[in-house]
C-alpha cells in the first residue's frame, strides 16, 4: 500500500506506478534507511511521541529487518512498494503492527532520502579510498622492479626524452594520490546530517538535531532545512571525484594499450586480462584496458546528467531528484571495478626491457642532451638548439643515431664538440642529469618510491 492513499480516490495507473517507483534501484539504501529510522525513533522518545518501551520494540524490529536485508537484499525487489522508505515502513508495520505507524511522525521522505543517500556516500568513500590506495600500491610495486627499464617518454606521441618505466608508474601514483585527497575532502562536507529538516521547513517537534546527527555518526547537523532537503552537492562531488579519477584511469589504460601494441611492444599483458579474437587466431586483445577507457565515458555522463538535472530545480524537493541515484550507484560501481581491474592488469604485466631500451635509443630522444652539452661548452641555448636541429637532420640522412655519428661529422656543426660528447649522449647520462626534484634520475625515482611507500604504508 502506498504511504499517501488518503487524498486519492483512483488508483495509480500501472504505467505511472512503474515510471514513478524507485524501489528497483533505491533498495540499495535499505541499510541506511534502517539505521536512520533507529536514530529517528530515539529522537521521538525525547519529544514524547514514543515511550522508551515502544522505541525498544521498534528498534528491535528494525534490527531484525536489517539482518534480513543483509542476508537477502534482493528479497526487497519482490515487493511492489514505491520506494525503500515505503518498503521499510511497511515491513515494520508487518512486524510490530500499529506501533510501526508512529515512526514517520515529524519526518518526511525528503529529509529521509537526503539522510540515507549521505549515509550511503559516507559508507562508500572509505571503500573507494582503499581501492585507490591499492592501485597506488600496485603501481609502486611495479615501479620498484622497473627502475632499470629505460623507455622513450613521449610528447605529441613522438619520442621525446628517455624515461624509465618506474617513472611512468609514479606519474599515475601521483594522480591517484590526488584522487584520494579529493575523496578525503568530499568526506568532510558529507559529514553533516539533514535528518530533522522535515519536508522543507524543519520538523515541528523540538528535536535536538545535533544529538540526532551524533547518533548517526555525522559530525554535525545542517543549518538550513530548505537547503538540507534540496542539496545534492555531495552527489555532484562524488561524481566529480569519480569523473576525474576515471580520466586518470582512462589515460593509464590508453598508455598501456599503446605500450602493448605491436608497434611499441614495450610490455606484454597477462593472459588473465586479455581476450582472443573469434576469427584471427594470433590476436590477444587488451580488453580489460579498453573497457576501463570505455567506461570512463559513462561516468562522465553520470556527472553531466546530474549537473543538468539539478540546474533548473526550484527549492526545495522535486521528484527530479530521484534521478540522482542510478547514475551515482552506477558511477561508483564502475569506478570501483575499474580501480580493481587496473590493479589486476599491473599484477601480471611484463616489461620487455630490451625492446624499451632499443626504442629509447631511436628517435633522437637524446637530442636535448647534445644541446645541453653545447650549453656547458658556452654556446647559448637558443643557438645550441638550432645546431642540434641541423645535426639531427644530417643524422637522419645517414640513418645513424646521434651517438654513432663520427666526431668529425658532429664537429662540422660546432667546433666545440669533442670526444666527451659520447658519454654525454648515453641513455645513462640522459637519465642521471635529471636529478632535480621530480626528475627521472635513478636517485630521484628511488627516493620517490621510498616516499610513496611511506605514505601508503601509513594508516
Ligand atoms: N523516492 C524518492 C526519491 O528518491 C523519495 C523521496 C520522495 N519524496 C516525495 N516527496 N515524494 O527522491
Amino acid at each position: 500500500m502506498a504511504l499517501w492513499g488518503g487524498r486519492f480516490s483512483q488508483a495509480a495507473d500501472r504505467r505511472f506506478k512503474l515510471f514513478n517507483d524507485s524501489l528497483r534501484f533505491d533498495y540499495r539504501l535499505a541499510e541506511q534507511d534502517l539505521i536512520g529510522s533507529v536514530a529517528w525513533s530515539k529522537a521521538l522518545v525525547t519529544v514524547g511521541v514514543l515511550t522508551a518501551d515502544e522505541q525498544i520494540r521498534l528498534e528491535e524490529a528494525l534490527a531484525f529487518i536489517l539482518e534480513e536485508v543483509r542476508a537477502t537484499p534482493e528479497a526487497i525487489l519482490t515487493s511492489d512498494a514505491e520506494d525503500i522508505h515505503s518498503w521499510v515502513e511497511q515491513r515494520l508495520i508487518d512486524k510490530v503492527g500499529d506501533l510501526g505507524k508512529k515512526l514517520h511522525t515529524g519526518r518526511s521522505r525528503n529529509d529521509q532520502v537526503a539522510t540515507d543517500l549521505k549515509l550511503w556516500c559516507k559508507m562508500q568513500v572509505p571503500e573507494l579510498i582503499s581501492a585507490v590506495r591499492q592501485l597506488q600500491q600496485a603501481l609502486v610495486a611495479v615501479a620498484q622492479t622497473t627502475q632499470d627499464a629505460v623507455m622513450p617518454g613521449y610528447t605529441h606521441l613522438q619520442r621525446a626524452q628517455p624515461i624509465t618505466f618506474a617513472h611512468w608508474c609514479l606519474a599515475y601514483t601521483e594522480m591517484l594520490a590526488r584522487d584520494e585527497s579529493r575523496l578525503q575532502d568530499t568526506l568532510k562536507r558529507l559529514d553533516v546530517s539533514p535528518l530533522g529538516s522535515g519536508a522543507l521547513a524543519g520538523t515541528a517537534y523540538p528535536i535536538d538535531r545535533e544529538q540526532l546527527a551524533d547518533w548517526l555518526g555525522f559530525a554535525s547537523a545542517t543549518r538550513n532545512s530548505l537547503d538540507s532537503v534540496s542539496d545534492r552537492d555531495h552527489v555532484l562531488e562524488l561524481l566529480s571525484d569519480a569523473a576525474i579519477s576515471m580520466v586518470h584511469l582512462s589515460r593509464f589504460a590508453e598508455d598501456l594499450i599503446f605500450f602493448n601494441s605491436g608497434e611499441s611492444a614495450f610490455i606484454e599483458l597477462s593472459d588473465r586480462v586479455t581476450s582472443g579474437s573469434s576469427l584471427m587466431p594470433q590476436k590477444k586483445n587488451p580488453d580489460a584496458l579498453e573497457l576501463i577507457r570505455g567506461k570512463c565515458g559513462r561516468v562522465q555522463g553520470a556527472l553531466a546528467g546530474m549537473m543538468v538535472t539539478l540546474k533548473g530545480l526550484p527549492l526545495a524537493y522535486n521528484k527530479d531528484m530521484q534521478e540522482d541515484k542510478e547514475g551515482l550507484f552506477d558511477a561508483m560501481d564502475t569506478w570501483l571495478d575499474c580501480l580493481h581491474m587496473a590493479a589486476l592488469v599491473l599484477d601480471g604485466l611484463q616489461v620487455k626491457r630490451e625492446r624499451c631500451r632499443e626504442a629509447a635509443q631511436q628517435g633522437y630522444a637524446n637530442a636535448t642532451e647534445l644541446a645541453d652539452y653545447l650549453v656547458a661548452k658556452g654556446v647559448p641555448f637558443r643557438e645550441a638548439h638550432h645546431i642540434v636541429g641541423e645535426a639531427v637532420v644530417e643524422a637522419i640522412k645517414q640513418t645513424l643515431p646521434l651517438e654513432e655519428m663520427p666526431l668529425a661529422a658532429l664537429q662540422a656543426f660546432s667546433p666545440v664538440i669533442a670526444e666527451d660528447v659520447y658519454p654525454a649522449l648515453s641513455l645513462r647520462s640522459c637519465l642521471d642529469k635529471r636529478s632535480a626534484k621530480g626528475g627521472v634520475s635513478p636517485r630521484q625515482v628511488s627516493s620517490a618510491i621510498d616516499e610513496a611507500h611511506k605514505r601508503l604504508d601509513a594508516k
